[in-house]
């Protein structure tokens, strides 16, 4: 099987992950031809110098939250790149909440940094905050407070957004922390609204930093940017300002319903666009595992349960609503082969790569770091890609 035909059989099932166009069956992608994949000729702007149309395309972003925007072509890693580059200085430390993704950790390793865990008494003026939230699986975290006192330090702050894009799209989802005192805002486009992978936009307040933060956009995003990428965000930025919830609503209460009368166990979380199902009797993974074998692909797997990154239905959409509650109705649970991979050999070593399960794509193990197995547990089985594993396993010369 080569590439166009493994896409033609992934792309023909039901899609329960990210992008939020579910496979061009939500939002209005068909209107973007691929003639439109053209280069800066002239009337088309220039994206890292944006004077014409993609400034007023960055200017509508930024007014939907009252802030700067630039659109941004390789995701919200780019984004955070360049948040980080901007806000760095020799003296100035960052910590995270929340569990940061590898961009963070690969930002702060070009400038020979390393995340510290959050700590209010260690933070001091013109340090910087990465704060995670929503987390992959849609909860949020409550940072209220810590946005206070750490804005009383003169402490940056940047947040991580990549899953809430989405937010504020109605008053029915949640809040996002772009109307908090916070600096800079990043949000992945591509994974909740309806728009091309890699599309993101991050979102700054002030211009001086904007302007800081559009040097270093310039450095690490191609130079080549992709107009089709972009006319999506353009695309997503008006499916979300014209957004009506009640078909989402309606049919969320009906899919909860019927997964519950499937006997599946549904967890809410704060962000209604995401479920977390599991199975009396079953681990996550055989539930993953034979929701693939009715044809629906989910988000992500691990021991909390299989993660569903529901599709925003509108008027008009052509998800197959229908086909999903049918083939939830044929799922023959079975219980997946211990496909877990023994690592044992590798406990106690030091880590020669970072070791990263994706998604969600959350350091775990840091190069350079004893590898302590138990952190990895519930990752190592064939269906969680872990990056860095196989480096490491070669290094050391185990075989699995
Ligand atoms: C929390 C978080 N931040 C940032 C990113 C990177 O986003 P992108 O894929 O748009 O580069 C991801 C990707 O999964 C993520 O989960």
């Amino acid at each position: 099987m080569d590439l166009h035909d493994a896409l033609k059989k992934v792309s023909s099932g039901i899609s329960m992950h990210v992008p939020g166009h579910k496979n061009n069956t939500i939002g209005f992608l068909s209107d973007i031809k691929i003639d439109y994949d053209l280069t800066e000729v002239p009337g088309l702007d220039n994206l890292h110098e944006p004077e014409d149309i993609l400034k007023e395309l960055n200017d509508t972003l930024g007014s939907v939250h009252n802030c700067y925007a630039q659109l941004v072509v390789n995701g919200s890693t780019t984004g955070m790149l360049a948040s980080v580059h901007a806000l760095n200085n020799q003296s100035n430390d960052f910590f995270y909440i929340g569990e940061s993704h590898k961009s963070l950790y690969n930002a702060l390793s070009l400038l020979n940094k390393q995340p510290k865990q959050f700590n209010i008494d260690l933070l001091k003026s013109g340090d910087v905050i990465v704060i995670t939230s929503p987390t992959y699986y849609g909860d949020l975290l409550d940072v209220t407070d810590i946005i206070v006192k750490a804005k009383e330090k003169d402490v940056r702050i940047i947040v991580d957004e990549a899953h809430g894009a989405h937010f504020n799209v109605t008053r029915n989802f949640p809040r996002s922390l772009i109307h908090s005192d916070v600096d800079v805002v990043i949000q992945s486009y591509h994974k909740m609204l309806p728009s091309f992978t890699g599309a993101s936009v991050t979102f700054v307040k002030e211009k001086r930093l904007y302007e800081k933060i559009m040097h270093y956009i310039n450095i690490f995003e191609t130079s080549s940017p992709n107009y089709l990428v972009m006319a999506s965000i353009e695309n997503a930025l008006h499916f979300y300002n014209t957004y009506n919830d009640e078909i989402f609503f309606k049919k969320r209460a009906e899919l909860i319903e019927h997964l519950k009368q499937n006997n599946i166990i549904v967890e809410t979380v704060d962000d209604p666009a995401k479920l977390v199902l599991s199975i009396e009797g079953f681990s996550p993974y055989d539930l993953e595992r034979s929701l693939r074998d009715v044809n629906i692909y989910s988000e992500m797997v691990s021991h909390r349960g299989v993660l569903w990154c529901l599709p925003l239905l509108h008027y008009g959409d052509t998800y197959p609503f229908q086909e999903l509650l049918s083939n939830i109705n044929q799922l023959n649970i079975k219980k997946i082969k211990d496909e877990k991979i023994d690592i044992s050999k590798l406990d106690g070593k030091v880590a020669v790569e970072t070791i990263t399960p994706y998604p969600p794509g959350v350091p775990l193990i840091l190069e350079g770091e004893f590898i302590d197995i138990k952190l990895l547990d519930e990752f190592v089985t064939k269906n969680v890609k872990i990056e860095g594993l196989r480096k490491n396993l070669e290094y050391y010369k185990i075989e699995v």
